[in-house]
């Protein structure tokens, strides 16, 4: 193959942002009692920064117990998965995560899913230099309302990669209805997600609150996204950062909490918020083991394989669909 004919990843955005309706969506939530705003906001170009420097801080355990724990049972891992499949990497992302399986797993084919082909342009270009013989696909699209592959993807049996524990964002109803549509996508092949556990609380809160203020400045540049998406006059200064585990519901729960009373006002609309009083932001859900293999179990998997790490920190399912 000469430089000129070398593979090139192809593209397909099939996202396209709809601004009134996100719009509408912001307002009704922060006109609810009590307030809230869905997480995909937080991830802004400047939020989605500041939750990769989350993932380097000593507090936040989750991606490296995840990382840590392929390395340890990468092989194992791979010999319950199928070989020579299409890998569809949901939330792909700079596509690291997917890539250190490459050789472990030797897909046919790499589907890099995510909600803007731009977050994928730069790693699938550079991931197509360091394997050249993989096909590519960057597909755009917000599949945490509908999980629907474009036909490009191709027929083969595909191995669906969920890392992160990003399944904790969901509540369980919709992480049920989310499993149910990986499952009919991954006919013929299966599912492999990453899951955070619960653990002890000591553990958990820095994890979501941590000294240097990371998270804070990753929750409170919720703010400053809103404004632009909606028109408010959110002044970041007025809020504060709270996360703390809720045991009953079994998650982390991020709030911003007004530092005084004051109106926020946008075009069209207003809310006043009392001192004390709160947006809720995030959940991030923490499952017991067997929680999560009878969710599985419910979604229609047939085989569902665990490995955790030795503290039981975090686990790695692998289910068969
Ligand atoms: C992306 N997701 C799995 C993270 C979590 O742990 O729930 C988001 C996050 N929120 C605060 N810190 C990290």
């Amino acid at each position: 193959m000469s430089p000129t004919d070398l593979r090139q990843p192809r593209f397909i955005q099939l996202y396209r942002e709809d601004r009134a309706a996100l719009r509408q969506e912001l307002a009704e939530g922060l006109l609810a009692t009590p307030a809230h705003s869905s997480p995909k906001y937080l991830y802004d170009p400047l939020g989605s920064r500041l939750f990769d420097a989350i993932t380097e801080l000593p507090e936040y355990y989750p991606t490296r117990t995840e990382a840590a724990l392929l390395l340890t049972h990468g092989a194992a891992i791979a010999r319950e998965v199928p070989k020579g499949v299409t890998l569809v990497d949901l939330g792909a992302g700079n596509c690291e995560k997917a890539a250190r399986l490459f050789g472990l797993l030797r897909p046919a084919r790499y589907v890099a899913v995510d909600i803007s082909v731009d977050y994928l342009n730069n790693a699938l270009q550079c991931l197509q230099r360091q394997f050249p013989s993989l096909d590519m696909l960057g597909v755009g699209l917000d599949f945490s309302s509908q999980l629907a592959l474009p036909p490009e993807v191709g027929e083969g049996p595909r191995l669906l990669f969920y890392p992160g524990s990003s399944i904790g964002n969901f509540t369980p109803d919709e992480a049920l209805a989310f499993l149910r549509q990986v499952r009919a996508v991954a006919q013929g092949g299966g599912l492999l997600i990453g899951v955070d556990l619960v653990k002890p609380v000591e553990v958990l809160e820095p994890a979501y609150d941590d000294a240097l203020g990371v998270t804070a400045a990753f929750n409170k540049n919720l703010l400053l996204h809103i404004n632009r998406v909606l028109g408010s006059d959110f002044a970041v200064q007025d809020w504060e950062h709270a996360a703390f585990f809720n045991a009953e519901a079994s998650r982390i729960e991020m709030h911003l909490q007004a530092r005084r009373g004051l109106t926020v006002r946008w075009p069209g609309g207003e809310r006043r918020f009392a001192q004390g009083e709160r947006i809720h932001t995030e959940n991030s859900y923490k499952y017991r083991s067997g929680d999560f293999q009878s969710l599985l179990t419910a979604a229609g998997f047939a085989q569902v394989q665990a490995w955790t790490d030795e503290r039981g920190w975090f686990a790695m399912f692998w289910a068969q669909a």
